[in-house]
């Protein structure tokens, strides 16, 4: 089995988050829609399956990421639902029947394939803000009528927010959502930042809708127990202490970087050594080098001034002291300038302890090798 996988950890492979697990349950239960928030890569998307098979409640994963019009957004949520139609009836025929009724007074036809029922856009329906609260409300009628309760997740939301200046999709789904009891919402997306523009802003339509759940590092603790089972079911053998230690150092517990680092880590013979640690980690910092090199393009002179200083100076609370700033080679309202970006597009975060940290393990590592 694959203890440690780089896209979804589905099953077994996930690891601990009890605690917002049993939030994401109440909230469910308390028909109150549900924001998941944190940086790119943290295990949003994992948590959130997880919380819905738990819960066995039939969910319809709307994964926005490619959607590039508000036609598209229309189509990838009312799929969605069609999505959602086939686990409430699976027999082909019933369900072509509970589709066609449902979709009928859109004006969209349905047809049954292989993969489910698809769905035929008329050219002159009603505008997309207006398909999407209609479909929605009929989804709650249609789940409250068979006294089910389903789940809408809507995942890389801030493709939402992004692309349309009026905000009457976002309102649109608001209206659904607030007036559901059976169908719930739960909204996830990877640019924090566009996310908390859409839920935080007293102007837009998501302000204060949804319980918000904020993901954090797992803690070593969690990630050692498990490491260690899939060790010794790999090796017959635990890892050292020293070992561990090492790969929570490199991948400072960031869940992308923890399963990158173990999957090739359990790909080697015998339980790795410290050295081999190292020089793995070592290797996969090189092989992303001009990835990461060219992304950090993007970013203007001082910014990357900054990043370089953090990744090669241990960090003091003091970054906008004149001693800092002399060493960084910036003034200080310069320093105040290049951090804020930073922090906004999730490139530096600051840890409990204050100090100003730089957020993705593989960055750092890039910027420190000289
Ligand atoms: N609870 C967990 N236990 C172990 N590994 C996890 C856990 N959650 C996530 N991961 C791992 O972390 C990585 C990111 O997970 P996931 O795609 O769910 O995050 P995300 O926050 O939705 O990412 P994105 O911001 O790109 O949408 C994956 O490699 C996944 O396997
Ligand atoms: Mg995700």
């Amino acid at each position: 089995m694959n203890y440690f996988p780089t896209y979804l950890a589905l099953g077994n492979a996930f690891c601990n988050r009890k605690a917002e697990l049993e939030r994401i349950i109440y909230d469910l239960k308390g028909n109150s829609p549900i924001l998941l928030i944190s940086p790119r890569r943290y295990g949003k998307t994992s948590l959130a399956l997880k919380g819905f098979e738990q819960i066995k409640w039939p969910y319809s994963h709307i994964d926005l990421y490619k959607a590039l019009s508000e036609e598209d957004i229309e189509r990838f949520i009312l799929n969605g639902i069609g999505q959602l139609l086939g686990k409430l009836e699976s027999a082909p025929k019933k369900l072509l029947q509970l589709a066609s009724g449902f979709f009928a007074s859109l004006q969209i036809k349905v047809v049954l394939e292989k993969a489910g029922i698809q769905l035929e856009f008329n050219q002159n329906r009603s505008s997309p803000k207006d398909m999407i609260l209609k479909s929605l409300e009929k989804l709650h009628e249609l789940a409250k009528k068979k006294k089910k309760h389903v789940i809408l997740f809507f995942d890389e939301f801030q493709v939402v927010g992004e692309m349309m200046n009026n905000h009457t999709i976002e309102a649109a789904i608001r209206e659904a959502a607030q007036k559901s009891t059976h169908v719930a919402y739960v909204f996830s997306g990877s640019n924090r930042h566009l996310m908390e523009q859409m839920f935080h802003d007293r102007k837009r339509p998501f302000y204060k809708l949804c319980d918000q759940i904020k993901l954090e590092r797992i803690q070593a603790e969690e990630y050692e127990k498990y490491i260690q089972i899939a060790a010794q079911k790999t090796w017959n053998k635990k890892l050292s202490q020293k070992a561990l230690e090492i790969i929570f150092e490199l991948t400072e517990l960031h869940s992308f970087y923890v399963n990158k680092l173990c999957s090739l880590l359990f790909q080697i013979d015998n339980a790795p050594t410290e050295k081999e640690v190292y020089s793995t980690w070592h290797q996969f910092v090189l092989e992303n080098k001009s990835s990461v090199e060219k992304e950090l393009d993007l970013l203007s002179m001082n910014q990357r001034r900054l990043l370089i200083f953090l990744a090669t100076h241990k960090q003091s609370t003091e970054l906008f002291s004149k001693k800092i700033t002399q060493m960084i080679n910036l003034t200080s309202s310069s320093v105040q300038r290049a951090i804020e970006p930073l922090i906004e597009k999730d490139y530096v975060f600051i840890d409990p302890k204050k100090f100003y940290r730089i957020l993705d393990p593989l960055i750092k590592s890039v910027l420190e090798v000289v």
